[in-house]
């Protein structure tokens, strides 16, 4: 299974368009070791011809042109089969609204993810302007799914969601009560090898289902946003804690390198990295801390092979 980091920072991006932290400032002045990185997605793969992406970003367009095996093949193509979607968070589902080009998408989600992504939604209607023009496939805690596009063809990859501690997408909070299908890690699955690659790129706690699903894989995408709870609050940028937004910070004693540290797998890579986050710092004692851990800091373009 081929796996591509389409983009590695959480949402707004690295640099955030209305950001001057030391961070969004350095890198666009080119004073700190660091490189840009659009918002969250990844593409996999089960040979390099077929793809699905885990979530769809909002620079969706800048990212596929960024990867030529997901350039169309003729006049109207796309090697995209399928999307899925881990949330209905924006920096994760707008990029659906980009694909409207009268070109029939298939998208993977648990049915609250749809149901918050279609309903009372008027920008949706521009994904029915035909029957079909989006193919919804639900996607049920504990269930394992082949992946395929609008064909039906088996790809020899399967996804699995986990349902994993998050919050409700911002723009419905407050309108719905939250429910365990509203954020999911996703495990993908190859047959034929049996491995497994587990993309858990929004999470608030290590719950015992979550540490169950990472038991065993062989690379890890995980949530990087945050390396400390006060890391917003602290310099006075936003009110709230990591664990507010529910995104675990990667340091300290209950932070998520001592627990990744300890899995098995071959890779574990932090993803959803927030602008302000320290380990954006090629030279950071916080990145030397990951390392250490024997982590790895995702980046746009990575690959990694399975
Ligand atoms: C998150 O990761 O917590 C969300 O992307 C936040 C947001 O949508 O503003
Ligand atoms: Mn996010
Ligand atoms: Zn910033």
């Amino acid at each position: 299974m081929r796996v591509r980091v389409l983009g590695a920072a959480a949402g707004g991006g690295f640099p955030q368009w209305n950001c001057g932290c030391d961070n969004c400032r350095g890198v666009r002045e080119g004073t700190i070791r660091a490189t840009p990185r659009t918002q969250d997605s990844l593409a996999v793969s089960p040979g390099g011809d077929r793809w699905f992406l885990l979530n769809a970003s909002p620079e969706i367009r800048s990212q596929v042109e960024s990867f030529p095996s997901l350039h169309p093949r003729r006049p109207r193509h796309s090697p995209i089969e399928a999307i899925v979607l881990a949330n209905g968070d924006l920096d994760h589902c707008l990029g659906v609204f980009s694909l409207r080009e009268a070109h029939p998408i298939v998208i993977y989600a648990t049915e609250r993810v749809r149901h918050g992504i279609t309903e009372s939604n008027v920008f949706y209607r521009t994904l029915e302007r035909f029957p079909d023009q989006v193919t919804w496939r639900a996607l049920k805690v504990g269930r394992e799914d082949e992946l395929a596009g609008g064909d039906g063809r088996p790809s020899g990859l399967t996804v699995e969601p986990v349902a994993a501690p998050g919050k409700l997408p911002v723009h419905l909070d407050g309108l719905v009560s939250p429910d365990p299908e509203d954020n999911v890690g996703l495990r993908i699955r190859e047959r034929t090898s049996g491995r497994v690659l587990a993309y858990f790129s929004a999470i608030g706690k290590l719950s015992r289902s979550v540490l169950q699903a990472l038991d065993g894989v062989d690379c890890i995408f995980f949530d990087g946003t945050f390396w400390s709870s006060d890391e917003l609050s602290g310099p006075g940028l936003m009110a709230k804690t990591a664990e507010d937004l529910a995104h675990l910070p990667i340091g300290g004693e209950d932070g998520s390198l001592q627990a990744l540290a300890r899995l098995s797998a071959r890779r574990r890579v932090y993803i959803h990295i927030n602008n302000t986050n320290p380990i954006l710092r090629e030279d950071s004692a916080e990145r030397r801390a990951v390392e250490a851990a024997g982590c790895e800091v995702a980046f746009d373009g990575m690959e990694v092979t399975l």
